[in-house]
């Protein structure tokens, strides 16, 4: 499941985050690390969670008006996958398992990034650019942008 430009939202902080979860579940599904799954498999959960807060007070910070719903997908995820994960444990790695966890993850993380995360940062990214037009009381423009550092 290689990360591309399409997922990009244009928001670093929250693509770096992307693309490192990405590459985990990359690790996840390479025959060669199959002893690190049960490594990968708590990483992953655990930098799901660390993304989602901090994508979630990103939301929050400018107040997104979907930040309610989109933390809710977000929780119903990680619900999701602590279940699979617990299935994979207690079923001694099976592999039909980690196929299904894989497929799970990655169809949940591109369909969630392409709709619901692009979405916000349309609304993110327009904020910002409302912020730096505006015109300072008795300021203007130009004067703005020359004292710009
Ligand atoms: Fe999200």
């Amino acid at each position: 499941m290689l990360w591309n430009k399409s997922l990009e939202t244009g928001i670093p902080a929250i693509d770096t985050q992307h693309k490192e979860l990405f590459r985990q579940v990359d690790i996840l599904f390479d025959k060669n690390n199959k002893d690190r799954v049960p490594r990968t498999l708590k990483f992953l959960g655990e930098y799901v969670v660390k993304h989602f807060n901090d994508e979630q007070l990103l939301q929050a910070k400018s107040r997104y008006p979907k930040a309610l719903s989109h933390k809710k997908m977000h929780s119903d995820f990680v619900v999701a996958f602590t279940k699979m994960k617990q299935e994979y444990d207690n079923g001694n790695g099976s592999l039909i398992i980690l196929l299904k966890i894989n497929r799970a993850v990655s169809d949940w993380l591109k369909n969630h990034i392409m709709i619901h995360d692009k979405e916000f940062a349309t609304y993110y990214k327009n904020l910002q650019k409302q912020k730096t037009e505006d015109v300072p009381i008795g300021g203007s423009r130009t004067a703005q942008r020359s004292s710009a550092p």
